[in-house]
């Protein structure tokens, strides 16, 4: 039987070789060797900044970047509640208190005209997260950050390339923080980087990442650090992928617009949108089911994997999550429009190399699941 998965790294030789050179070298540690300099300069001028610091995963960008803005315990933080919860988490690593903000019912991005209504004298920064590679509306987040002198955070950990009125994400705030991981936009397996224009936090952040290590003496420590180093071994693999980064979007926005093109139309289904300030990169193509199709995801999932064809289901919000609820730290009702989503929604395979062929036969079995209902 035909196997569709859901995504695929784009590797080829240069990612071999580059990973060769490192080996042949020794320099596989976080501190050795020339390629995570390089990558860090490459993805931070990719994303129109002038700083990038490589980091272990995309769950440490995001804590490194709270860190070094300074986010403390019982600070709070507005986070777009539907998310991968490492968005979450990085605000509790540092004992603060995240405040989910519900999101807009197309873009399924943060409801920016919710912000000002949450914020407290306690608030200290809004952590948006450009979701599925859609960018959020970023004028409005400055805005009231401006106003009330918060720190901006993006999570952009789907979203490589993606532009919002004309601009790179990852350049829209203090700190851009991106994932690495096998089935991003770019990968180096496991992976991330914090791209800021501020050079004092991303010092703040170098040191952060590396123990915090002494100047004079290495080991007279100048704080409380974290290893969240980026190896050279995998570093070697960025700098090979973020040659393609452009040839990938593309390829993305290839297959967005060949699934968009079969499936409008079905009343059924919800599809990915792309507002006119926004080039979204569809890191995956994003799926809600509506109408009589409502709670049907898992036997429609459960179709297409008996023809083969992998899908994943969608994220579950902040304001859903039972360990949340349990601490006192959120309610179920606190986002309306993210629960209407929460259990509907599912991604179709999204890989770069997908055919025509390919997806044909997604969207023909996925035509007959809808309509088995
Ligand atoms: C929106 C979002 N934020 C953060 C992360 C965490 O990145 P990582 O898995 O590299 O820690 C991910 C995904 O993995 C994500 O999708």
């Amino acid at each position: 039987m035909k196997k569709i998965f859901v995504s695929q790294p784009f590797l080829g030789q240069a990612e071999t070789e580059a990973v060769n050179i490192a080996l042949s070298r020794s320099e596989i540690s976080g501190f050795s060797g020339n390629f995570i300099g390089n990558f860090e300069s490459m993805f931070a001028r990719y994303c129109d900044c002038t700083s990038g610091v490589a980091v272990s995963n995309g769950t440490n960008a995001l804590h490194l970047a709270l860190v070094a803005l300074g986010i403390r315990q019982n600070d709070e933080v507005l986070v777009s509640t539907l998310t991968n919860m490492a968005s979450f988490f990085a605000v509790l690593y540092q004992g603060a208190i995240p405040v989910p903000i519900d999101i807009q019912a197309d873009t399924l991005n943060m409801d920016t005209a919710l912000l000002e209504s949450k914020i407290t004298p306690k608030t200290r920064a809004i952590l948006v997260v450009h979701l599925f590679g859609h960018p959020v509306d970023m004028d409005p987040v400055n805005d009231i950050a401006k106003k009330y002198n918060l720190s901006v955070v993006e999570d952009c950990a789907e979203a490589h390339g993606a532009l919002y009125k004309g601009k790179k994400v990852g350049s829209l705030s203090d700190a851009g923080c991106f994932s690495f991981y096998a089935n991003k936009i770019i990968t180096t397996g496991e992976g991330g980087m914090v791209t800021t224009n501020d050079a004092v936090l991303a010092e703040r952040m170098r040191s952060f990442k590396c123990l915090a290590f002494g100047d004079d003496l290495k080991f007279m420590h100048k704080d409380i650090g974290y290893n969240y180093r980026l190896t050279n071994l995998q570093a070697a693999i960025g700098c090979a992928q973020i040659e393609k980064i452009e040839e990938i979007i593309s390829n993305k926005r290839r297959i967005a617009a060949y699934y968009e093109q079969k499936l409008r139309g079905i009343d059924e289904i919800q599809l990915p949108v792309e507002k006119p300030y926004a080039r979204n990169v569809y890191w995956m193509y994003h799926v809600v089911l509506k109408n009589k199709n409502l709670a049907q995801r898992s036997r429609i999932m459960k179709y297409l994997q008996d023809k083969g064809i992998e899908s994943r289901e969608g994220f579950i919000p902040y304001n859903l999550q039972d360990i949340f609820i349990a601490r006192g730290l959120t309610r179920k009702e606190d986002c309306p429009i993210a629960n209407s989503v929460a259990y509907n929604s599912f991604y179709l395979p999204s890989g770069p190399v997908l055919s025509e062929e390919d997806m044909d036969y997604v969207v023909e079995n996925l035509k007959d699941a809808l309509d088995a209902t």
